[in-house]
C-alpha cells in the first residue's frame, strides 16, 4: 500500500537522528532543509552533562536545548564549538507563524519539568483554548510549547500512549519529533496533515519533514494519525489506536539525491548552465508516444486548466498558448486565486498542476479542490515522491535535477519542454498525427543545443552593468513575448530587489507609460512575426518618452534610439520563450551580484512555500 496522504503545509523543517554523532548529523540534516526558508533554528539532544546556560542554551533533565535566530550558521557556531557528544538529537528550522522570530519562540520547546523536548511542523488551532482552560504557564508565544506542557501534564507512565492522548486533544496539523528522559534512546514521531518521513540504517534511525532531505536506507512516509518510535537500526510504526503496523507492508520509498555546488560559487549559475542537459533529459524521458500513453492512459478531455504559483504559473502561461495553438481551450490560473473564486464547471476538463517542488501548499490545495469537483488531475513536478505526486491522478516529471537556488531557472525551462511535448501529444490523441509529435521532440533537442550560456554571458554581464542602479524597470511584449516578460521580471525582482514590472506591450499606453522617463530601462521582447510591428510601435512610444529600450529580437529594428539591441538567432517562433529566458536568468544573476545580494537565497523568499 503506498501512502496516500503526504501533504505539505509547513515551511519549517524537522530533522532528528539517533546514532553516533547525532548532533553533527542533525546540523547537517537541518542544513539540507534550508531551502524551505526559515528565520531561526535549534537543536535538543540527550546528554548526561549540563552545559553553562545562557540565552541560547537551556538544560532540562538529561536534555539540553540550544537555539539561535537567523542563519543555521549562527546556531552551528555555538553547537559545533562545544564538541557535544550525544546519540539522540532533534533539530528544527522555524519560519515564524506564532510569534516573532526569536530565541524563545524557536524550537525545540522544553516542558516545564525539562523531561520532554519537542519540535513541530504545522499549526495547532486550539492551542490558546488549551492553554487557558488548563492554566498552562508558557514562556513563548508558540502553539508548540503548549504541546510540550501537555505531554508533561498528561504523562501516564507510558510515553507513546501519552503522546497519543495529547494528540487527540489537538485540532490542526502537526508533525512532531519528541525526545524524553522518560524513555531515552528513542525519538517519538506523530503526524497529522504535515509531512514527515522516518527511516533507519544499520546503526541509526532518522526522522525528517522532507523525503528528499533524509539520510537513510529504509524510509517510510507516515500517514495521518500514525506514530513512530525510532531507535538505532530499527523503527516501529503504530496506527491511531497504537496497534503496530507491519512495516514490510508500507513499501520503502526512493528519494532524490541533492545537487552539489562543485566549482560554482552559486547554485543559480550552476543551474542555469545545466539547462541544455536538463531539457534533453526531460525530452528523452518522454520522447515517444508509448511512454506518454503509459503515463497518461490516453487521457481524453475537451478543456485544459493549468494552475501553479510563481515561475510555475509563468510556465503555465506558455503552456496555455501552446495548447491553444492545437485548438484546445485552455485557462491558466494562479493557485491562490483559483482556490477562492467561484468554481465554474467546464465539463470534461483536465486540470494540470505545475510545481517544481511538488510541495507548494496553494497548488496542492487547488489540486484537491479540482479532484473534489471531479476533474481529472495531472501534476507536472520535478520532485519524485513529493506531496503532489500522492494526490494527482497522473504525474509527469521534469528531469531538471535538484534545484537549490531559490529563483527557479532550469525547472522552468523543463516545464516549458513538457508543455511543448504535451501539446503535440494531445494533438496526436485527437488527430492521430504522430509525425508532429516526433518533430517536436527533435526540435526541442536542437533548441537545447542552441542554448550556449558561455557565449551569452558577456552580453548579459554588460546589460547587468547598465541596469543595476535602476530604481524601476519595465518589461514588455505581446503574446508569448509577454509571458517571457512575466518570468523575466519575476527573476530580476526576486534576486536584485529592483522594482520590475512586466506589461503586455499594447497595454502600456493605458497608464503605465506615464511612469517612463529618461531613467527608465524597458526590456522589449519581439519574437513573433505576426505582432512584431505592433510591439515596435510600442517601443517607439517608450523611446519618445526617453525610456531606454533593451531589445531582444531576431528582427531588424529601425529605431536608432534603442540603447541595446540583442539580436537573437532565428528559430521557430514557438521556442523563443525556452531560448530567450536564459539571457534574462543570467542578467538577473549578474545584477544581483553587482548589488551584493546572494542570488541563491533572496531575502524573504523560500524555495518552497508550504504555507498558504
Ligand atoms: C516560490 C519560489 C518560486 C517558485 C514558486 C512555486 O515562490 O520562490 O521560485 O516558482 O514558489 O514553487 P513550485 O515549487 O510550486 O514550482
Amino acid at each position: 500500500m503506498l501512502l496516500s496522504i503526504y501533504k505539505g503545509e509547513d515551511m519549517c523543517g524537522i530533522y532528528g537522528y539517533i546514532g553516533e554523532k547525532s548532533v553533527e548529523e542533525v546540523m547537517k540534516g537541518i542544513k539540507r532543509l534550508e531551502y524551505r526558508g526559515y528565520d531561526s533554528a535549534g537543536i535538543a539532544f540527550q546528554s548526561g552533562e549540563k552545559l553553562n546556560e545562557d540565552e541560547n542554551t537551556t538544560n532540562g533533565e538529561n536534555i539540553t536545548v540550544i537555539k539561535n535566530k537567523g542563519e543555521i550558521s549562527n546556531l552551528e557556531r555555538i553547537v559545533l564549538n562545544k564538541n557535544l557528544k550525544s546519540n539522540v538529537s532533534i533539530g528544527h528550522t522555524r519560519w515564524a507563524t506564532h510569534g516573532e522570530p526569536s530565541i524563545k519562540n524557536s524550537h525545540p520547546h522544553l516542558s516545564g519539568d525539562g523531561r520532554w523536548a519537542i519540535v513541530h511542523n504545522g499549526i495547532i488551532e486550539n492551542y490558546l483554548d488549551l492553554k487557558e482552560d488548563l492554566g498552562l504557564q508558557v514562556e513563548s508565544e508558540t502553539d508548540t510549547e503548549v504541546v510540550a506542557l501537555l505531554l508533561e501534564k498528561y504523562y501516564n507512565g507510558n510515553v507513546l500512549s501519552t503522546i497519543k492522548n495529547v494528540c487527540e486533544k489537538l485540532n490542526g496539523s502537526y508533525a512532531f519529533a519528541i525526545i524524553t528522559s522518560h524513555s531515552p534512546n528513542k525519538i517519538f514521531v506523530a503526524k497529522r496533515n504535515s509531512p514527515v518521513v522516518v527511516g533507519y540504517g544499520k546503526r541509526y534511525g532518522v526522522v525528517c519533514s522532507d523525503i528528499n532531505s533524509i539520510k537513510g536506507a529504509n524510509i517510510y512516509v507516515l500517514e495521518n494519525e500514525q506514530y513512530a518510535v525510532i531507535e538505532r537500526g530499527k523503527i516501529n510504526i503504530f496506527d491511531k489506536n497504537l496497534m503496530a503496523i507491519n512495516t514490510s507492508e508500507l513499501g520503502v520509498v526512493k528519494k532524490v539525491e541533492g545537487g552539489k555546488l562543485g566549482d560554482y560559487s552559486h547554485y543559480m549559475l550552476k543551474e542555469i548552465d545545466e539547462i541544455p542537459t536538463a531539457i534533453k533529459r526531460t525530452v528523452n524521458l518522454y520522447n515517444n508516444i508509448d511512454t506518454l500513453n503509459d503515463a497518461l492512459h490516453k487521457l481524453k478531455f475537451k478543456n485544459i486548466l493549468i494552475i501553479g504559483c510563481g515561475t510555475a504559473y509563468h510556465a503555465g502561461l506558455i503552456g496555455k498558448r501552446l495548447f491553444e495553438e492545437e485548438g484546445i481551450h485552455c485557462e491558466c490560473e494562479i493557485a491562490s486565486e483559483f482556490r477562492y473564486k467561484p468554481f465554474v464547471d467546464k465539463k470534461n476538463t483536465l486540470a494540470i498542476f505545475v510545481s517544481q517542488s511538488g510541495e507548494t501548499a496553494d497548488t496542492i490545495n487547488a489540486l484537491k479542490l479540482c479532484k473534489q469537483k471531479g476533474l481529472k488531475t495531472l501534476a507536472i513536478t520535478n520532485v519524485r515522491n513529493s506531496s503532489i505526486t500522492f494526490v494527482a491522478d497522473y504525474c509527469i516529471y521534469t528531469c531538471a535535477g535538484s534545484e537549490i537556488g531559490v529563483a527557479s531557472t532550469k525547472a522552468y525551462n523543463c516545464q516549458l519542454a513538457i508543455f511543448h511535448i504535451l501539446s503535440k501529444y494531445f494533438n496526436y490523441i485527437k488527430n492521430g498525427d504522430s509525425k508532429m509529435f516526433y518533430d517536436e521532440i527533435k526540435n526541442l533537442k536542437s533548441i537545447a543545443t542552441l542554448i550556449r550560456n558561455n557565449e551569452i554571458k558577456p552580453i548579459c554581464r554588460h546589460i547587468a552593468q547598465k541596469i543595476y542602479k535602476s530604481k524601476s524597470i519595465y518589461m514588455i511584449g505581446r503574446g508569448l513575448d509577454y509571458s517571457i516578460a512575466a518570468e523575466a521580471s519575476l527573476k530580476l525582482k526576486e534576486i536584485s530587489y529592483i522594482h520590475c514590472e512586466a506589461y503586455p506591450a499594447g497595454e502600456l499606453k493605458h497608464g503605465t507609460i506615464s511612469l517612463i522617463d529618461k531613467n527608465t530601462f524597458v526590456f522589449a521582447f519581439v519574437t513573433q512575426e505576426k505582432i512584431k510591428d505592433k510591439t515596435f510601435s510600442n517601443i517607439n512610444e517608450v523611446v519618445a518618452r526617453e525610456g531606454k529600450i533593451i531589445l531582444f529580437s531576431p528582427f531588424d529594428n529601425s529605431n536608432k534610439k534603442v540603447v541595446e539591441e540583442i539580436k537573437v538567432p532565428k528559430i521557430k517562433e514557438r521556442y523563443y520563450p525556452l531560448f530567450i529566458i536564459n539571457y534574462l536568468q543570467l542578467i538577473s544573476y549578474y545584477t544581483a551580484l553587482l548589488l551584493g545580494n546572494n542570488p541563491d537565497k533572496p531575502r524573504s523568499l523560500a524555495k518552497s512555500v508550504t504555507v498558504e
